[in-house]
């Protein structure tokens, strides 16, 4: 259950004598080792006043795509819309960034701070279509806990 794991992600988030930077990339960690269908998970922020974002902590295998411009990909579409993006089967989609030929879906859920999409919690799964309103959920909740500690 994922909701199982809210605890231990509020316990990584609150630990002051981390950085934020070690505090996100643990969180990364544990989603990756805890959730099956979780290959990747990272966060990308916007980058200072520029229509672009930054790759921020991961845990996975190490991506080119460490900028990624506004609209371009399911990231950089989501860094506009403000909205969940889930997709069952990335080889569906035009507008899409491969960072790993194995993987077959993806989900960005976009981080809020006082009202600003500010970035996201992407993840990629090599399994197709393993993502449910549960994900989004717990994302959701992911993200908030993340934006109060920024
Ligand atoms: N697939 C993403 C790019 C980021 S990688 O998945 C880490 C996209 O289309 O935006």
């Amino acid at each position: 259950m994922l909701a199982a794991l809210k605890p231990e992600v509020t316990t990584i988030l609150s630990d002051n004598k981390k950085s934020v930077e070690n505090r996100l990339e643990a969180v990364c960690h544990l989603l990756r080792d805890a959730i099956d269908y979780y290959d990747w998970v990272g966060f990308y922020f916007k980058n200072g006043n520029k229509e672009e974002l930054k790759l921020g902590p991961y845990a996975g295998e190490p991506t080119d795509h460490t900028i990624i411009p506004f609209g371009k990909g399911i990231c950089g579409q989501v860094a506009v819309s403000n909205e969940n993006f889930v997709v069952p089967d990335v080889a569906a989609q035009d507008n899409y960034i491969a960072c790993s030929i194995t993987v077959k879906s993806e989900i960005v859920i976009p981080m809020f701070k006082d009202g600003e999409n500010i970035g996201q919690i992407d993840i990629d799964s090599n399994t197709p279509d393993p993502f449910s309103e549960d994900d989004e959920r717990f994302l959701e909740f992911v993200n908030q806990k993340v934006s109060q500690i920024l």
